[in-house]
């Protein structure tokens, strides 16, 4: 049997999120971002598909790389008003029992002592359904909101990301003993001292002097995400990921990245097969072919190219609203991310993008591809995608929402699940064991974090 496909929702606590312009759309429920009940029903709707994940975005700076202001941004909502994406997740672990949620956070701003508790409750609230998503952020303009100059060069933020890893290895793998805590009502003791250890770590970035404050989560460390393909992400990626997320337009750009990252596992001690790889999609679904592509040309009809080229900017570091239309794209390396420029350029040098095309492009599903179609034709999509690529699973991106994570639901995931391309029903156990199979909870013994462990 071909393997299965899994799928996560690509979400961000905002409104529109990928597709800039579309909360416009009557229909579009985005705008209520900020209120419970939109969260809820959408959690409930993923857990119907038997989403292996909500996956939230997250920025801790505005866009405001386009135009030299956030004037656009704000304009167009491009990810701006963002609230903190970690709040929602324990209403929405309340109203699901199986779905995932992996949470972006930036490690650049936060010391990991805080953080790693922060991530202990979630893992303990969701019953061991919790993923992050570590990012080092792309935008200047978070930098400035921290009072720094701005951002660290881009390669120099993986250097600090490997070592925040290292601390919080230390504190949700080393700390804790698994038989630490006793609940012993009869002797009054609850945690035995002896079995908790002291982390200590001292750097120039970091110093750490103290005790855990959690008590073993089901899975420890959460489900790592990763989504920095350049050639230093892909080593951290290979380093500390248990799921890569990347995004580009075509097969043929995202296919070479899978390959490289896989091959680069064995380096650290991993096989290929122990990294899952997502690559981003939005589908367009209608019951025929007609209606979904009617679906997709009024969709198309709420889009903001300057929302658009907002993010663009955002994400590359270059200002587009400076370049005619019809201007050919040009490759620029600089210290935001720098996936998102090589998608446009020079991942695929037959594809020449002008301005135009960019904003066209990222109008609908930010840099993935957009496939329009019947469940059945969406499906053969999505197969010779996965032929194509390697890989092992979909972010998918909202249009108008949550009308197409309904649709989905509804309408995709069966033909997926007859076709024998979706699991008919959940794994049990925690996220860790819904993606890697029973008796993986915990990271397993070739991983970093293993390093890490107090060995008695
Ligand atoms: C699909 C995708 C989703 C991402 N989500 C976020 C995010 O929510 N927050 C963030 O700060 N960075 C996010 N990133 C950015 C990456 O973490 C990384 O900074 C970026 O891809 C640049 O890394 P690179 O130059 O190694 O490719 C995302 C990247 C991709 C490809």
């Amino acid at each position: 049997m071909a393997r299965e496909i899994r799928l996560n929702a690509f979400v961000m606590n905002c409104v529109a999120h990928q597709s800039p312009g579309l909360w416009t759309h009557p229909r579009d429920r985005s705008s209520d971002y900020n209120r419970l009940p939109y969260w809820l029903d959408l959690a409930r709707i993923l857990e119907r598909g038997r989403f292996d994940g909500m996956f939230l975005a997250d920025v801790l700076g505005t866009y405001d790389v386009f135009g030299g202001s956030p004037d656009a941004a704000l304009r167009n909502a491009a990810q701006v008003p963002v609230n903190d994406p970690m709040m929602l997740i324990s209403a929405m672990a309340a109203v699901t029992q199986n779905l995932g949620f992996g949470v972006t956070c930036t490690l650049s701003y936060e010391p990991p002592f805080p953080f790693a508790r922060r991530m202990s409750t979630l893992d303990h609230l969701t019953e061991g359904r919790i993923g992050w998503n570590i990012v080092t952020g792309y935008l200047n303009s978070a930098a400035k909101g921290m009072g720094k100059s701005g951002q660290t060069a881009h390669d120099a933020r993986y250097d600090v990301a490997d070592e925040y890893m290292e601390v919080v290895y230390k504190l949700w793998e080393g700390s804790w003993d698994d038989d630490a805590v006793l609940r012993d009502r009869a002797r009054g003791i609850f945690t035995d001292p002896a079995k908790v250890h002291r982390v200590h770590h001292d750097s120039d970035d970091y110093k750490v002097d103290g005790i855990h404050l959690s008590e073993p989560s089901p899975q420890r460390t959460p489900v790592l995400y990763q989504a920095g393909t350049s050639p230093r992400g892909r080593e951290f990626a290979a380093r500390h990921a248990e799921c890569v997320f990347m995004s580009g337009p075509s097969a043929k750009v995202i296919g070479p990245r899978v390959a490289a990252i896989r091959a680069l596992a064995p380096k650290y001690g991993r096989k290929p097969s122990d990294i899952l790889m997502f690559s981003m999609m939005t589908v367009i679904l209608g019951k025929t072919q007609q209606e979904a592509e009617a679906k997709h040309a009024e969709y198309r009809r709420h889009v903001s190219h300057e929302g658009a080229l907002t993010l663009m900017s955002g994400w590359t570091g270059v200002d587009f609203s400076g370049l005619a239309l019809d201007q050919k794209v040009e490759h620029v390396q600089n210290e935001a991310g720098r996936s998102a420029m090589d998608n446009v350029t020079r991942a695929d040098p037959d594809r020449v993008w002008t301005v135009r095309e960019v904003a066209e492009h990222v109008g609908i599903g930010g840099a993935g591809p957009v496939v329009v179609g019947t469940p059945q034709s969406v499906a053969d999509a999505i197969e010779q995608w996965v032929a194509q690529t390697d890989v092992d699973g979909l972010n998918l991106c909202y249009t108008v929402t949550p009308e197409c994570f309904e649709d989905v639901s509804d309408l995709l995931v069966p033909e997926l699940t007859a076709r024998g391309l979706y699991k008919k029903t959940y794994q049990p156990g925690t996220l860790r064991e819904k993606l890697f199979g029973a008796g993986h909870a915990r990271l397993d013994a070739t991983h970093i974090a293993d390093t890490f462990r107090h060995k008695g």
